[in-house]
């Protein structure tokens, strides 16, 4: 995500106009290439699937919430989920998805190649497009209506998305809020946020970010999560995406 021109006025999520989110600008400036944030994301996050599930198998749902064009959530859900949901404001980001899933791009298999350090990932081979079409789903979504509705799910991602959709601290909070109670009581998760993110581009649109540190993070995730642990990575990979001072991935239980 590169630097943008947020401050100023509050901007809540419906004032966004996310049909606008270009999926492959931002795939290009943030996916193209591994970056070494993201491979420590992904060593965490699979670390902590891994050590829930063990030799005991899966659940039959997962959801990343904002997905986004990336996959690199679902496939860190993959070995674990029958159904895979990725939930989606944009129907551009959609469209992308639903192409990916058919046979994703090349440069995702560095993405894999992480995951692959563990055997249960290495378990499905090299390249898992097969399964990977079999199992994740793209939907057109809000995240604010998961409170609303009756669905619930045993695994659950959330990347870069409460605190990147708005300026408000009531609105990053609800979203947090709204991503755990679509989780299933003792449904491992983890979410990852850009620390004091002042807002980013994508191509020529820009988005709203509230600004945030570890101890909201944690306040926000405090009420309906247990055993959660927040690891911060300080830009290993350098400034290649400006207007932030580094990332926040928190990893726990759904409480209850
Ligand atoms: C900064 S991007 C993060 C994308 C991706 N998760 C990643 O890891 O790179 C924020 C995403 O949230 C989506 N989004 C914005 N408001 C949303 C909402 N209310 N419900 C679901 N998705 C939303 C945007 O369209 C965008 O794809």
């Amino acid at each position: 995500m590169t630097s943008g021109s947020p401050i100023g006025a509050e901007k809540l999520n419906d004032d966004v106009a996310w049909e606008d989110f270009d999926p492959r600008e931002y795939i290009n400036h943030n996916y193209l290439v591994l970056h070494p944030d993201d491979e420590e994301i992904i060593s965490v996050v699979r670390d902590h699937f891994s050590s829930h599930f063990g030799a005991s198998g899966g659940v039959p749902t997962g959801i990343d919430v904002g997905a986004g064009p990336n996959i690199y959530p679902a496939l860190a859900m993959l070995p674990w989920c029958d159904k895979i949901t990725l939930l989606e404001r944009s129907p551009a980001n959609v469209q992308y998805l639903g192409a990916q899933c058919e046979s994703y791009a090349d440069h995702w298999d560095q993405f894999w190649d992480v995951l692959r350090r563990d055997p249960a990932y290495r378990g499905l081979g090299a390249d898992p497009r097969a399964r990977f079409a079999q199992t994740v789903h793209p939907r057109l979504g809000n995240l604010f209506d998961l409170c609303r509705g009756d669905e619930r799910w045993s695994l659950g991602t959330m990347f870069f998305v409460a605190e990147s959709i708005t300026t408000s601290r009531e609105e990053f909070r609800r979203g947090v809020g709204c991503f755990m109670k679509a989780l299933e009581p003792g449904a491992p998760f983890a979410a990852a946020f850009m620390e004091h993110s002042r807002g980013y581009r994508v191509g020529d649109s820009s988005f709203p970010a509230f600004d945030i540190d570890d101890q909201e993070v944690r306040d926000a995730l405090g009420p309906y999560a247990e055993k959660v642990e927040t690891h911060r990575l300080g830009q290993p990979g350098g400034l290649l995406r400006e207007g932030y001072t580094g990332m926040i991935v928190a990893c726990g239980h759904r409480g209850g």
